[in-house]
């Protein structure tokens, strides 16, 4: 046996480490020229809705104290939580499949823009008859798995819980990541490589190999397990940060950039939508015809995993609200500002501009009041026996030429119990953090998320054709 000096064995490291990923990339079989038609297209299932109102409020209150922490850590020590105040109904997620591993395990994550982090619930059983396949990463059945070294660059993108205890000299000392949400949930495990599998179109089924990811050994909370997690193995950030699945994965398709069609999923039979990475045929033909508006996707580098969009004003049938345009913007703190998150449910906005929206609904809709509001919602109406019910309108004007996002009332108004709708729009306290645009709001529209030109591109348009 050769007994090595600790110099050597440094070197050792040095070879076999420095050689690593940084920034994190993955390398694909084929090298990727830019070409529209070279992209990665995954289908967002969708899960139904949470069965009680109280469940999909708990989960939009936890989603958000999650993101406002990971936010506001940074700087501050002492979390203040947001003030989130409402009930949510009509909830849900997205998610896609993603195949994991030599032999593939097909493992189902939630899609997230919120969160940078890709992540999966790991074991490391080498008989692993008591897990029924795709409920668990079975790391030991994958020839390819590959935990990262503790000193590898790449473990300075997660936190993890004594950097300290990294030992430079031993060969096995992985590097630990640990994820921790504001509810007290938690994951947490080796940060690793992994080959997944992907059905490309222009390659069909690709390996791509060294996608950087968490393998999640520990796993618990409200917020990862259970209903809320509606039966996810994990989580699939797609931030602006680089180890989200779109910054690795997003030039290998040729174009950095990613898009998604959510689909109104209360429809029957539920439609699929897309998310693609990549390429742009998704967006071209829309674009072409000039059916594209762009509106600049703002930098915040106190944190930088979140999408921010810019809002100049809010309109209720063609009148401009008085909201001082000031509150939409982010601080010299990193706080306030707009971003677009797919993993929350509803829209929170600024507590002063939500007076201004509300009373603007209030004063506007010709509709009776429900006698029995759905609690945490301001304004709620009777529509029993209204076929289409006549909503006010509301439009966001945004940053940029002509970008003016005006979603139909089914995207902030939703029936929360038989008969009765509710605006579904929720007020984030001054001060305590940020406002979302969730996924309800985004629903019908094709999102393009253009990293390399940093815009959003939306449209009405382009979300009938898959
Ligand atoms: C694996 O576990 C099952 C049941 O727990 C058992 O029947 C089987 O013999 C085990 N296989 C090995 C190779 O240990
Ligand atoms: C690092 O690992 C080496 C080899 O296993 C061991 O001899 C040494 O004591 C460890 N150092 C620390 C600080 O734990
Ligand atoms: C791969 O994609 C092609 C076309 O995009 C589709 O026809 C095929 O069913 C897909 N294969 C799998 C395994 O998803
Ligand atoms: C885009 O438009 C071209 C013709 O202008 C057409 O051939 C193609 O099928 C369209 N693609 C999509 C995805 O709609
Ligand atoms: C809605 O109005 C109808 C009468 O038009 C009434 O019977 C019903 O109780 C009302 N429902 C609610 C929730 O207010």
């Amino acid at each position: 046996m050769v007994s090595l000096s600790p110099f050597s064995s440094l070197l050792l490291f040095l070879f076999l480490f420095l050689h690593s990923i940084y920034p994190p990339t993955t390398t694909v079989a084929a090298a990727a020229r830019p070409n529209h038609d070279y992209f990665l297209k995954l289908p967002l299932l969708h899960k139904p809705p949470f069965s009680t109102p109280l469940q999909a409020l708990s989960f939009d209150a936890r989603r958000l104290s999650l993101l406002h922490h990971s936010h506001r850590r940074r700087r501050h020590p002492s979390l203040r939580s947001p003030l989130v105040s409402g009930a949510s109904s009509g909830s849900g997620q997205y998610f896609v499949s993603l195949r994991l591993g030599s032999p593939p395990q097909t493992l189902l994550l939630v899609t997230d823009t919120g969160s940078d982090l890709i992540w999966v619930k790991c074991t490391a059983c080498r008989n692993c008859s008591h897990h029924s396949p795709g409920s668990t990463f079975l790391a030991r059945h994958s020839s390819t798995f590959s935990p990262a070294h503790c000193f590898n660059r790449l473990c300075r993108f997660v936190p993890h819980p004594d950097p300290t205890r990294c030992n430079l000299t031993r060969l096995h000392s992985p590097c630990r990541y640990e994820y921790q949400y504001s509810d007290g949930s938690l994951t947490s495990g080796f940060f690793s490589r992994e080959t997944t599998t992907l059905n490309t179109s222009a390659l069909g089924e690709t390996k791509l190999k060294n996608l950087a990811f968490g393998c999640g050994f520990r796993v618990s909370g409200p917020s990862v397990t259970g209903r809320s997690f509606n039966g996810a193995q994990g989580v699939m950030g797609l931030g602006r940060g680089p180890i989200s699945f779109s910054s690795q994965l997003g030039r290998r398709f040729g174009y950095n950039k990613f898009s998604y069609c959510l689909r109104d999923y209360t429809l029957a039979p539920p439609p699929t939508s897309y998310l693609m990475i990549g390429g742009d045929s998704q967006t071209r033909n829309v674009s072409r015809t000039g059916a594209m508006c762009y509106t600049p996707l703002i930098a915040n580098p106190l944190s930088p995993t979140f999408y921010y969009i810019g809002i100049r004003s809010v309109s209720v049938d063609g009148v401009k609200l008085p909201i001082d345009p000031s509150v939409w913007s982010i601080d010299e703190e990193g706080n306030g500002g707009m971003v677009v998150d797919s993993g929350t449910t509803l829209t929170f906005v600024p507590e002063s501009a939500y007076g201004e929206i509300l009373k603007a609904f209030q004063s506007r809709v010709k509709l009776p009041g429900a006698e029995d509001p759905t609690p945490g919602f301001d304004l709620c109406v009777n529509v029993s026996g209204v076929g289409r019910p006549d909503f006010p309108r509301m439009s966001f004007e945004l940053l940029g030429r002509r970008a003016v996002f005006g979603p139909p009332p089914g995207n902030y108004f939703i029936e929360t119990s038989e008969g009765v709708a509710c605006l579904a729009i929720q007020p984030v306290g001054e001060g305590g953090g940020f406002g979302v645009m969730g996924n309800l709001m985004q629903q019908g529209f094709l999102l393009e998320f253009d990293r390399d030109r940093s815009r959003l591109g939306f449209s009405r348009r382009g979300c009938a054709r898959p």
